[in-house]
């Protein structure tokens, strides 16, 4: 058998040309920081604020994406948060959480890059859908458990809802399935180089948002 005959799936080119970036993301200081507990339950709330923003851009785009023949397929109504999001900071924050809230300039920054690929580039918002979506249904997990420990939430309740999805009863074989449609994406090779460069994008401007949210957050000495 001639090995080159089997190219590589898409699913695992973007995911191995995005570790270094993953690296990155999870050792940030803010993270390490938030899930090493050494952090208060304002800066898990300020987190889950920029959160809000950016799955409010991500899932607004459901209905102008849903017919689309290469974004089309990714949009899966189990994966939604913004309502789970939402549940969260009431309960983080009381009835007024939304009063006031305005997103931090790297998280204004990231939305409009969500926002430019839903209105012009559907294969982009793909990348920014599977570094969000697979991600947390993955280390989101890990997050979950700690946030519960860290600041006494209810196991799977009000404070931690973002990363419960109960809509999705086995996420091992739902990453399979996830997978599967990032294989089929109906696009070229060029244009896969360019969306695997659209994911370290969207990489980058989780990092930036982790690095505003540590400038906002620093450890006392
Ligand atoms: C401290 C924080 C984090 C931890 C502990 C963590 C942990 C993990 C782990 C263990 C996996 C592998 C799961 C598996 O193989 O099924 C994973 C996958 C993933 N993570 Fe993270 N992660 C963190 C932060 C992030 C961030 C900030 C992002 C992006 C915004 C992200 C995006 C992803 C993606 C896209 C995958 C799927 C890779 C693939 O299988 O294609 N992670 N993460």
């Amino acid at each position: 058998m001639d090995a080159s005959a089997t190219p590589t799936p898409f699913s695992t080119l973007i995911r191995t040309a995005s570790h270094e970036q993953h690296t990155e993301a999870e050792t940030s200081s803010f993270m390490s920081d938030l899930l090493g507990g050494r952090l208060g339950v304002d800066a898990y709330r300020r987190y889950t604020e920029q959160l809000w923003f950016v799955y409010r851009a991500l899932e607004s785009a459901s209905e102008a994406l849903a017919q689309d023949p290469v974004a089309g397929p990714f949009v899966l109504p189990e994966l939604a948060r913004t309502a789970e999001l939402e549940r969260d900071l009431a309960h983080l924050g009381g009835p007024d959480w939304a009063a006031g809230l305005a997103p931090l300039p790297a998280t204004a920054a990231y939305v409009a890059r969500v926002e430019e690929c839903v209105r012009s580039w559907p294969a982009g918002y793909v990348a920014h859908h599977y570094t969000r979506y697979l991600g947390d249904l993955s280390g989101g997990q890990i997050i979950r458990g700690t946030a519960e420990k860290t600041w006494g939430f209810a196991r799977k309740g009000d404070g931690v809802r973002f990363y419960v999805f109960e809509g999705i009863g086995n996420p091992a074989a739902f990453k399979r399935a996830y997978r599967g449609l990032l294989d089929a994406l109906p696009v070229d090779d060029l244009e896969k180089q360019r969306v695997v460069d659209e994911c370290k994008r969207a990489f980058a401007l989780n990092t930036a948002v982790f690095r505003e949210l540590g400038r906002e957050f620093p450890l006392s000495a």
